[in-house]
C-alpha cells in the first residue's frame, strides 16, 4: 500500500497490560504533540463500555506520566470502544461500524501471538484489512519456527510492506545514537574493528523481579525475553556495516547481514541463572527451570570482527537497573604504562544517557605514570523527549518501517539463539541484588571480567 496516513487506529488488548502501561501515554503524547488526528478504537473482551475505558485510560495516564488534561479531553472525544469475542464476526462487523469509512487504518495487535490468527482472519473476513496496516509487539514466536509460522499467518492477509513489528529498543534515542555516534564521527570508524577492540560487552541489568508478569515469563526467560530481540538490535547497530542513504531499506538490509554474521550460540557460551524466590512467584511452576538471567559469548564471524568476543548479560533481580555497553580497546604499546584496561567506549544506554571514553593522563607529578579518566557526555533529556512508543507509533501510521523488524531479521536472530532454547544448559540460583550466578564469570575470565556498572552521574 501507499505511505498514506493510517486514518484510524484500532488497538486490540485495550483493556490489557501494554495498553495501560505504554499505549494511553504513547497516544496522550501523539495527541499533544499534534500526530493523532484520527478515530482511536481500543477492543477487547472485558464487558467493558467506552465510558470505562475512558476511565482507564485517565486512571493509566496518572500513573504513568501524569494527564494533561487539554491533550486527554481531545483524546477521549477520539477514543471508541468495541467489546467483543476476537473469535466472533460480530466484533468486526461492530469495528468496521466504529471505523466509519476509515479506509487505511493501522491494527495495533496488542495481544498475545496465540490470538494472532484469529484476530487476522476476523480483520480480513470483514474486509477490515483491506489497505490496512498491522502492528505487533514482541515475542515473534518462541523460537525460529515458530515465528516462521506467525510470519505465514501474517502474510496471509498483510504484504510485509504493511507489517510493522515493535521491538521497543529500536525506537529509543540513545539505542539510535549507537548507529549515528558510529558513522558521524570520524575518529571511531578506524578503530571499530578487530585491529583495536578487545571485546564488547553488552550488561542489562533490573533490580526488579518479574512485577506479577510470571505467566508471561514462564512462556520466555531472558533469552526470549530480552536476549533475542532488545540486545541482539544493540549488537546490531554496533557491530552493523554503515546502512547506505540511497535506499530506504538498507537499514534493514545491514542488520540481517549482522545477525546471519553472528555464528548460532553454543551451550559452551552460555550460563543461566533464576533469582531465588521466582519459583513462589504467581503463575510460576514450583519446579521451573526458567532462566531469570542469562550471560551468553557471541562470536561474529565478519572481515571486521573475527576473534573479538561479544558478551551478553540481563537479569532480574540484580543489583541495579541500568542498561551499558562497553568496547573495550586493545592495550596500547608500552602498555606497562597503564595497569588495567582502560582504554575504551562506553555507552550508558538507561537509565541515565552518557558515553564515556577511557583514556589515561599522566598523572601530575615528577614521576611518568598515567592514571585513568573518562571524557564523559552525559545527555539530560529535555522535557518533551518522545519516547519508544510515542515515535513508534507515530512512525507506523506514516508507514516508516526504519525502525521496525523486518520478518528476516527476526529469523536470522531466532537462528542465533536456537541453540541455547529448551534448558540448554542448568538453571543455577542466585541471590536478588547480585549480579547473578558466579559461573558467569568464567565467560569473562580472558577479558578481565564483567564491567558494569559506574553508579548513576548526578
Ligand atoms: C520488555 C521485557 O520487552 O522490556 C521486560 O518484556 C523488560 O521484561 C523491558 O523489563 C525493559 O524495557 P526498558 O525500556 O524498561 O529497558
Amino acid at each position: 500500500m501507499s505511505a498514506a496516513l493510517s486514518d484510524a487506529l484500532v488497538f486490540f488488548g485495550a483493556t490489557g497490560d501494554l495498553a495501560y502501561k505504554m499505549i494511553f501515554p504513547a497516544l496522550q503524547a501523539m495527541t499533544r504533540r499534534g500526530r493523532l488526528d484520527v478515530p482511536v478504537i481500543g477492543v477487547a473482551k472485558s464487558g467493558a463500555t467506552l465510558a470505562d475505558l475512558r476511565a482507564r485510560a485517565r486512571d493509566s495516564l496518572a500513573r504513568h506520566g501524569g494527564v494533561d488534561e487539554q491533550a486527554f479531553a481531545k483524546l477521549s472525544a477520539r477514543l471508541r470502544y468495541v467489546d467483543g469475542d476476537y473469535g466472533d464476526p460480530a466484533t468486526y462487523a461492530a469495528l468496521r461500524q466504529e471505523l466509519d469509512g476509515a479506509t487505511h487504518p493501522a491494527h495495533y495487535l496488542a495481544i498475545p501471538p496465540r490470538a494472532f490468527g484469529t484476530v487476522i482472519e476476523g480483520l480480513a473476513a470483514s474486509g477490515c484489512a483491506r489497505d490496512a496496516r498491522v502492528i505487533v509487539e514482541k515475542p515473534f514466536g518462541r523460537d525460529l519456527a515458530s515465528a516462521q509460522a506467525l510470519n505465514a499467518t501474517i502474510h496471509r492477509v498483510f504484504d510485509e510492506s504493511s507489517v510493522f513489528r515493535i521491538d521497543h529498543y529500536l525506537g529509543k534515542e540513545p539505542v539510535q545514537n549507537l548507529l549515528l555516534f558510529r558513522f558521524a564521527n570520524t575518529f571511531l570508524e578506524p578503530i571499530w574493528n578487530r585491529n583495536y577492540v578487545a571485546s564488547v560487552q553488552i550488561t542489562m541489568a533490573e533490580s526488579f523481579g518479574v512485577q506479577g508478569r510470571g505467566r508471561f515469563y514462564e512462556e520466555a526467560g531472558a533469552i526470549r525475553d530480552v536476549i533475542q530481540n532488545h540486545m541482539l538490535q544493540v549488537i546490531g547497530f554496533l557491530a552493523m556495516e554503515a546502512p547506505t542513504t540511497t535506499y530506504a531499506e538498507s537499514i534493514h538490509d545491514e542488520q540481517v547481514k549482522i545477525f546471519r554474521t553472528i555464528r548460532p550460540l553454543s551451550p559452551d557460551d552460555l550460563v543461566r541463572g533464576q533469582f531465588r524466590g521466582y519459583r513462589n512467584e504467581e503463575g510460576v511452576a514450583p519446579d521451573s527451570t526458567v532462566e531469570t538471567f542469562a550471560a551468553v559469548r557471541l562470536h561474529i564471524d565478519s572481515w571486521r570482527w573475527d576473534g573479538v568476543p561479544f558478551f551478553i548479560r540481563a537479569g532480574k533481580c540484580l543489583p541495579t537497573t541500568t542498561t551499558e555497553v562497553m568496547v573495550t580497546l586493545k592495550r596500547p604499546p608500552l602498555s606497562h604504562l597503564a595497569d588495567n584496561d582502560t582504554n575504551y567506549v562506553r555507552f550508558r544506554l538507561s537509565p541515565d544517557v552518557v558515553i564515556g571514553i577511557g583514556a589515561r593522563v599522566k598523572r601530575p607529578g615528577e614521576e611518568m605514570v598515567t592514571e585513568p579518566t573518562e571524557l564523559k557526555v552525559v545527555h539530560k533529556p529535555e522535557g518533551d523527549e518522545m519516547d519508544a512508543y510515542e515515535r513508534l507509533l507515530g512512525d507506523a501510521m506514516e508507514g516508516d518501517r526504519t525502525l521496525f523488524a523486518r520478518q528476516d531479521g527476526v529469523e536470522a536472530a531466532w537462528a542465533v539463539v536456537e541453540p541455547i532454547l529448551h534448558d540448554a544448559t542448568p538453571v543455577y540460583e542466585y541471590d536478588c541484588s547480585t549480579w547473578g550466578p558466579g559461573q558467569a564469570d568464567a565467560l569473562t575470565a580472558d577479558v578481565g571480567g564483567w564491567h558494569c556498572c559506574a553508579p548513576v552521574s548526578p
